[in-house]
């Protein structure tokens, strides 16, 4: 969903943020990164994570039931096997969670608790428009003027389509406001594809001019 190839996550300190129970930080640390996860829920114990994400897969795997057409299924084949893929990622999560505590860091945005330019990529998947019935213009835009505070090359976001499946009706606005500030912001097509047709990914860069 963010188009990397190995060496952009190895070769650069980067920050998952949210990191939420995915395994991401888990697999490019094994691969040698550097990677920081950052989600509110780092607070809990691996037991009442457990729980928690075991729960939130069920609860996928019943919607994704309900309606598999509205997805696209190239990548995980069926509903089955995309709850196979979430079980097997959540549990990978945990482990290394239990294992490396101090890659995870209990936070939220707008207000992260690190210093200006300290990853040089930031992603941040799964948010970020995606809940735009929860989060508003502005709160969108404190968010990713945070992220590209702490980002000293660039700032990668997925998806820009809402629950709904639509592009999320905050994506030109926010980007006009990230723009103003003298951010370089723009678009590129990504080769993941869930959401039919959200295929896009944002990419906010120049991002030391506004720190
Ligand atoms: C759908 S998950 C996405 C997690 C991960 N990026 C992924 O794609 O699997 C959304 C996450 O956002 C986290 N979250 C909620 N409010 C947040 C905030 N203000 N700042 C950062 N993360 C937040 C939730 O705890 C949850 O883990």
């Amino acid at each position: 969903m963010f188009a990397l190839e190995v060496q952009d996550v190895t070769r650069r300190s980067v920050l998952d943020c949210p990191g939420g129970p995915s395994s991401f930080a888990a697999i490019a640390s094994a691969w040698g990164g550097s990677v920081t996860a950052v989600d509110p829920f780092y607070t809990r114990s691996v037991s009442a994570l457990d729980a928690e994400c075991a729960a939130a897969v069920d609860r996928t795997v019943a919607q994704l039931t309900e309606n598999p057409g509205l997805f696209v299924w190239d990548l995980y084949e069926d509903v089955e096997t995309c709850g196979r893929y979430l079980r097997a990622a959540y549990e990978r999560f945990l482990a290394d969670y239990a294992r490396h505590p101090g890659r995870y860091v209990a936070a939220a945005l707008p207000d992260l608790p690190f210093a200006s330019d300290s990853f040089a990529l930031v992603l941040s998947a799964n948010f970020l428009f995606l809940y735009d019935d929860r989060l508003d213009r502005d709160s969108h835009v404190a968010a990713l003027r945070e992220l590209a505070r702490v980002a000293r090359e660039e700032v990668r976001v997925f998806t820009l389509a809402s629950l709904d499946r639509e592009r999320s009706a905050y994506v030109d606005p926010v980007v006009d406001r990230l723009r103003a500030d003298g951010l370089t912001v723009e678009f590129r097509d990504v080769p993941y594809e869930f959401q039919p047709g959200a295929t896009e990914m944002l990419v906010v860069s120049d991002c030391t001019r506004t720190t």
